[in-house]
């Protein structure tokens, strides 16, 4: 049944439209269309205009992808905002703080950026405190 009414717009159908389809015998005669053939014409043009999309649309330039837009793969995903709060008295302790987001012992750097890095061709790295000596 569904291919038989396939069959049939295929056939019949869409062969009697494109008869009854205003279209001129140059391109001339396209300046010479009433604006009811040209509403005729539109549904017509806006298929083969996405036809043509569709046909050019892989040779087109892609927008630069991302390897991954998020910053924040894994930690703290629960939370809507991750805060790391540091006291100053405890900066002699931890010196590298992690700013790739790929540490597992975020907010301190363990060297996962290295390996994140190499992956990626990035280039991030750790922030590094230090404290003034006197
Ligand atoms: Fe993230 Fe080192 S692990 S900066």
């Amino acid at each position: 049944m569904v291919l038989e009414s396939l069959v049939r717009i295929v056939k019949v159908q869409l062969p009697a439209y494109l008869k009854r389809l205003p279209l001129p015998e140059s391109v001339s005669g396209f300046l010479r269309l009433t604006v009811s053939e040209w509403l005729r014409l539109l549904p017509f043009l806006g298929v083969l205009a996405l036809l043509g999309y569709l046909a050019v649309r892989p040779f087109l330039p892609k927008k630069n992808q991302q390897k991954d837009s998020l910053i924040n793969l894994k930690i703290q995903k629960e939370n809507p905002k991750v805060v790391n709060e540091i006291n100053i008295e405890d900066l002699c302790l931890t010196k590298a703080y992690c700013r790739c987001w790929r540490s597992k012992t975020f907010p301190v750097c363990d060297g996962s950026h290295n390996k994140h890095n190499e992956l990626t061709g990035d280039n991030v790295g750790p922030l590094i405190l230090k404290k003034k000596e006197v």
